[in-house]
């Protein structure tokens, strides 16, 4: 299977895994504004090898969405290996990639997430597991600091193994998803990773981008909450401009994003769809009472009808 991460031009833009966000129509959405690779919301080893129906239906894609990437989370290297296996037989993504640094108490209860990233030796078998049941190129999503080992101990415990893409999240796991980024423990990893060395965390903006790359000595971004209500993101690093939507442009994003949701999810899918509208209009004039319409919305006409009705 040809390594997608190779051939991509630099530096490489990645839309994050966001659980509950980055679903199909959102990935679609952020590959339309240039993101090159997009990732699936975490996937559960447990749930592929018990009872994959759900899994699977949430990890379906469309093929525009390529290369697009299969984030699993769990704690049993046997299980990782089945999910491997299922997710490349029947999903069939460009990549695999394994999480080591969410830090949701239910997930590092599980011994998953940012405490399978904080034992080395169970997260190598991890690896070797994923790398032994796919012939996909696998990328791994870990914290700058987690639990006394940094993220430079991490790679460097895996360097010897073909792993394609790093993404280093520059925040502690104390910090969240909120606290400091510290881009000199991505770069500390520099000489430890042979694949795509991606940094990621606090980036909202071209400005942030750049300092980013300058300071990180990323091979790319992976950009997560900077895209929730900005999609166009990708589009002002990758052209190096800074980019504001007209009215007129948001509104017939917003109508796109609705529509994939709909073919995806069908009429329930506009549920979900109510918090990023509220996310795209922040910032606008009147944000609090538009939003309060929008949050409402039963229909892609409600849509329309208070978009229509918004004077600028
Ligand atoms: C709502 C939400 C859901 C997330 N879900 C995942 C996930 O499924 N897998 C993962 O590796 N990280 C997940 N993360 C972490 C992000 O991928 C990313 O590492 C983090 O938000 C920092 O990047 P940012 O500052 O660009 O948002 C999530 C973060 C948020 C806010």
């Amino acid at each position: 299977m040809v390594n997608f991460w190779s051939q991509l031009s630099k530096p490489i833009l990645v839309l994050a895994p966001l659980a509950g966000v980055t679903d199909s129509a959102f990935r679609q959405i952020c590959k339309s504004y240039g993101a090159q690779v997009v990732v699936s919301e975490m996937a559960s080893v447990a749930a592929l090898v018990h009872d994959q129906r759900k899994t699977l239906e949430m990890l379906a894609f469309q093929p525009i969405e390529r290369p697009y990437i299969v984030q699993l989370f769990g704690s049993d290297p046997q299980q990782f290996a089945v999910a491997a296996q299922i997710i490349t037989e029947k999903i069939q993504p460009d990549g695999l990639d394994i999480n080591f640094g969410c830090p949701v108490p239910k997930i590092i209860k599980q011994g998953a997430g940012a405490a399978l990233g904080a034992d080395l030796s169970r997260a190598r078998e991890v690896v070797r597991a994923v790398l032994d049941n796919t012939d996909r190129p696998l990328s791994i999503k870990l914290r700058a600091f987690n639990q006394g080992i940094s993220a430079q101990q991490f790679v460097a415990n895996l360097a010897d193994l073909p792993i394609a893409a790093v993404a280093v999240h520059g925040r502690s796991l104390a910090a969240g998803f909120s606290g400091f980024v510290d881009p000199t423990a991505i770069a500390a990893c520099r000489s430890y990773v042979n694949g795509q060395l991606l940094a990621n965390g606090g980036i909202i903006d071209l400005f942030s981008a750049q300092a980013m790359l300058a300071a990180s000595q990323a091979d790319g971004l992976m950009i997560g909450q900077g895209a929730l209500s900005r999609p166009w993101i990708f589009q002002e690093i990758a052209q190096q401009v800074n980019i504001n939507l007209s009215w007129s442009e948001l509104s017939q994003l917003m109508l796109r994003h609705a529509k994939l949701v709909v073919e995806n999810k069908g009429q329930a899918g506009l549920m979900e769809l109510r918090k990023f509208l509220a996310w795209y209009v922040k910032g606008w004039p009147q944000a609090k009472k538009i939003r309060q319409q929008l949050v409402a919305i039963k229909s892609i006409a409600d849509l329309e009808t208070i978009i229509s009705n918004f004077c600028v």
